[in-house]
């Protein structure tokens, strides 16, 4: 369809998970690109909504809450903050930064469910699902752990294999526990309400693959294989306690699929945000000449492209998302960024280690955006676009610029005597760059645009070493004044069109040159600057990254290699299952040792004496690397009496002592408190 002339904007990016900080894989991947293109938007003076705000709901939350034996509202009030913090410390500068567990959303995505309810847009179904009788609850996919059927690996999960990768269904696991109380979880009838995919599969044909021919090919080209895999309907409740409630009868203890109700956080947001600013939600959501446009990464492709769009299509007053420019993943180093293994630049630690310098990270992470295919982040790669490109480039071409100015001129823009050929090809270049990146960033090319951005710097760069202005001031001075001039229009140009994508350097840029009063549209022009006005003192504007830096993020991320792979040689998956039973089974105590001696021609061994409580017994234990026969005289020991005797170096050995192995191999004794008396049973 051709470009619609569009009267207002609403720009979404995507809402990440509270809980969890955030890492450069979602700066590069979301809320660059989708700043950029707002800040954008409003340096050619559009009328735009820029809508953000925290996911609160779903089983990613409760896991975490219950990993960290807390709740679900700790851990989003914790992340909540900590995210949002990160975005305004990176300059993402939404309009509104919201949450989905404001009472605005909850209503907001309650009556939505209840007007499609209403129009009879679900169907009940009632299916079978696993549910944990010990602990009265259906168990989400994620609550479900067993072998694999792929790969045999002990600890899938009911929707995800992560040894494997491998999709699944609860259903296929072998041997199947809920992760709630270990239990074998049983079938159990449920209702829930889907949404009828399939009935939208014509409509989604015509809006994906007919009306908006000009997406990304990465998303069009998911969007035709699911739409081609066959659409089905999808359950749109769950059986949760964390969420939002299902607001229609017979749905008792049930809240709304994460999935219905996170996108219409963008909707509830808005809404927050027009309240607030007097403004009306609807212009934004309901008018046809307001392009939607929603910022994701690929694994919310499906969710923005196909089911929110015909959830929107099914209630009927609002309009569709214009483009859903969905980036790649970014990796790290040649690995996939993994929050649970460590793998990460996390945004919080590097506004510590590289203060004042987030626009280096946004430039970084936008000259090598996923924008087409997975990219890769390393390090190196990091401080050459640093050094050679920020510093080199950019910050060269300005210092010049303005030193040269203050020095030849006491720091006034220098009246313009005439111009020569040099300079009017200069001007006629710089001319053109304005147009050139717009027309990048309505296309969402954002790596094409900074190119060009730099292009520009290339030309000031290129401009100042052909005209040699130091070397003629003292022949010429008035053909310098003509140089130095066209230079800092070139430099204002530069700092216009910098603003979207480098905010902090546009302020530091702006105290030298005052650019305040030109917008988008301005850049490009010869005279932008008046002769006589003014300029600040030059400053840089980037720093060299030194070796030594790039080595201590480098070896920081080796350490988290290492504790990984020992943590996966050491740290064995978790074994089966066992009951209480088999638990009971062990008669485990507090013993007290009361001799200890090495075992003849053996390096390994201790042999003990032990105060079961019950009796004085003999225990061999390999543990002499680790300790002397001095230092375990006397220590309360835990031990595992009706362990089978087992001869071990022609002694026999009458029960087990218990010691913990830390992380890098080393033995530490499991102590029982001094006030346990020997014999004591543990259970
Ligand atoms: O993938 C995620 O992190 C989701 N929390 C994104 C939600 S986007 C929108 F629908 F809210
Ligand atoms: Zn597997």
């Amino acid at each position: 369809m051709a470009e619609k002339n569009f009267k207002r904007y609403t720009v979404t990016a995507a809402l990440p998970y509270a809980n969890g900080p955030l890492h450069i894989g979602h700066l590069a991947g979301v809320y660059v690109p989708s700043d950029i293109y707002v800040r954008y938007l409003r340096a050619v003076g559009k009328d735009v909504a820029f809508i953000g705000g925290s996911d609160e709901h779903g089983v990613a939350i409760t896991l975490k809450a219950r990993k960290e034996g807390k709740t679900p509202q700790q851990i989003i009030d914790h992340y909540h903050e900590m995210i949002k913090n990160s975005f305004e410390s990176f300059g993402i500068s939404f309009d509104i930064y919201s949450r989905t567990s404001s009472p605005q959303h909850h209503q907001t995505a309650a009556d939505y469910f209840k007007k499609l309810y209403e129009k009879g847009a679900f169907e009940a179904h009632v299916s079978e699902q696993f549910y944990d009788n010990k602990e009265h609850q259906f168990l989400a996919d994620r609550y479900i752990k067993g072998t694999c059927p792929t790969c045999s690996f002990d600890g899938a999960y009911g929707d995800q294999c992560e040894n494997c990768g491998s999709t699944l269904s609860p259903t296929e696991l072998i041997n199947p526990k809920s992760m709630l109380s270990g239990e074998v979880p049983i079938m159990k009838e449920t209702k829930h309400w889907y949404f009828p995919l399939d009935r939208y599969e014509d409509f989604l044909k015509q809006y994906i693959l007919e009306d908006h021919k000009e997406w990304k090919t990465n998303v069009s080209g998911q969007c035709k294989s699911w739409i081609d895999g066959g659409l089905k309907p999808r359950p749109m409740t769950r059986d949760l306690d964390w969420g939002i409630k299902v607001p229609v009868k017979g749905a008792e203890g049930k809240v709304l699929y994460v999935w219905f109700d996170a996108p219409i956080g963008y909707i509830s947001a808005t809404q927050e945000w027009a309240q607030a600013t007097g403004k009306n939600w609807e212009d934004y959501w309901k008018k046809e000449d307001t392009k939607l446009v929603h910022f994701i990464g690929k694994d919310n492709i499906v969710f923005h492209c196909i089911i929110f769009p015909s959830i929107l299509k099914a209630e009927g007053s609002y309009i569709l998302p214009d483009n859903v420019p969905a980036n790649e993943f970014l990796n790290l180093e040649g690995n996939k960024i993994s929050t649970s293994r460590n793998w990460a630049v996390w945004l919080h630690e590097y506004l510590i280690e590289f203060p004042e310098q987030q626009d280096v990270l946004r430039y970084v992470l936008t000259a090598n955006a996923p924008e087409t295919k997975d990219n890769d982040f390393t390090w190196k790669d990091f401080q050459i676009r640093n050094n050679s490109e920020l510093v080199a480039i950019y910050g060269n071409f300005i210092n010049r610029a303005v030193v040269l100015t203050h020095k030849f001129f006491g720091g006034k823009v220098p009246d313009i005597t005439s111009y020569e050929q040099v300079d009017l090809d200069a001007l006629a270049n710089l001319e053109i760059f304005p147009q050139r990146i717009a027309h990048s960033l309505d296309q969402f090319k954002f790596r094409e645009a900074l190119g060009y951005l730099m292009d520009l710097a290339r030309l000031g760069n290129k401009y100042l070493a052909e005209t040699e202005p130091w070397k003629l001031i003292k022949t010429t001075p008035e053909r310098v004044g003509t140089i130095m001039n066209v230079s800092l229009q070139i430099a204002a140009s530069l700092g216009v069109l910098s603003r979207p994508f480098l905010p902090f350097t546009y302020e530091k840029l702006n105290q030298m040159i005052n650019m305040d009063h030109l917008n988008w549209t301005d850049a490009g022009k010869p005279s932008n600057l008046q002769g006589g006005t003014s300029i600040g003192e030059g400053r840089l504007l980037f720093e060299k990254v030194e070796d030594d830096v790039i080595e201590k993020q480098i070896q920081k991320l080796m350490n988290t290699k290492k504790d990984n792979s020992i943590e996966e040689q050491l740290i064995a998956p978790s074994k089966p299952m066992i009951s209480y039973e088999d638990f009971s089974k062990m008669d485990l105590r507090v013993g007290q040792v009361l001799t200890a001696e090495p075992v003849l021609k053996s390096n390994k061994l201790l042999k003990f004496t032990v105060d079961t409580g019950i009796d004085k017994r003999t225990i061999v234990s390999g543990i002499a690397k680790h300790f002397t026969p001095e230092e375990m005289i006397g220590k309360k020991v835990m031990v595992l009496v009706n362990l089978a005797p087992r001869m071990i170096m022609g002694i026999e050995s009458q029960g087990m002592l218990l010691f913990a192995e830390n992380k890098e191999g080393s033995l530490k004794a499991v102590v029982p408190d001094a006030a346990a008396s020997n014999g004591a049973g543990i259970s």
